[in-house]
C-alpha cells in the first residue's frame, strides 16, 4: 500500500538541500516512488521531486496527462541545453508554494537524460510540457525554488503569506 507523505512548504529551510545522486536501484526506491506518486496524485500535482518529501535523493515522479494514468520516474535526471533553444515563458505552480502562479522564462530545447528504477540509463530530447517541468523538478534537487526567479520584494510577500497561514494551523 502507498502512503501519503508530507510536502514541505516554502520557506521551509530543507527544500534548500542538494539531493544526492541514487546509487542504490532497490525496492526502497521503488516503494518511495510510488509513495510520492501517490501524493503527487492526492495533491492535484504534475510533478514532484523527492526533496519536496524531505528525501534528499536524485529522484522525481510525473504525471502529465490529462487522465492521470501516465506516471512516469526519473532517477538522476539532468539536462543539456541544446544550441538552437529559444526562450519560453509557461505559468508554473508548486505544492510547496501553494497559491502561487508565476510565469517563469526556461529554455524550450533539452537534452534530458536519466535512469528507470532498474538503473537502465535514457536519453531524450522531450517534447511539450515535459521540457518545462523537467528544469522545474531538478531544480527542486538542487535546492532551486520558483521564488528564486522573481523579485525579492515578490518572494517576501510570498513567504510571510505563507508563514501566517502555517502559524495559524
Ligand atoms: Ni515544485
Amino acid at each position: 500500500m502507498s502512503k501519503k507523505l508530507k510536502i514541505l512548504i516554502f520557506p521551509d529551510p530543507k527544500l534548500r538541500t542538494v539531493a544526492k545522486k541514487v546509487d542504490k536501484f532497490d525496492k526502497s526506491l521503488k516503494n518511495l516512488s510510488e509513495d510520492m506518486l501517490f501524493t503527487m496524485y492526492d495533491a492535484n500535482g504534475i510533478g514532484l521531486a523527492a526533496t519536496q518529501v524531505d528525501k534528499h535523493i536524485r529522484l522525481v515522479v510525473m504525471d502529465l496527462s490529462e487522465e492521470r494514468n501516465e506516471p512516469m520516474v526519473f532517477v538522476n535526471p539532468e539536462y543539456n541545453v541544446n544550441k538552437d533553444h529559444n526562450l519560453i515563458e509557461f505559468e508554473e505552480g508548486c505544492l510547496s508554494i501553494p497559491g502561487f502562479n508565476q510565469n517563469i522564462t526556461r529554455p524550450d530545447s533539452i537534452e534530458l537524460k536519466w535512469q528507470d528504477l532498474d538503473g537502465i540509463q535514457h536519453t531524450t530530447t522531450p517534447e511539450g510540457m515535459l521540457t518545462i517541468c523537467i528544469q522545474h523538478e531538478i531544480d527542486h534537487l538542487e535546492g532551486k525554488l520558483m521564488v528564486d526567479y522573481v523579485s525579492a520584494l515578490k518572494r517576501d510577500r510570498v513567504r510571510s503569506r505563507l508563514l501566517k497561514d502555517f502559524n495559524r494551523k
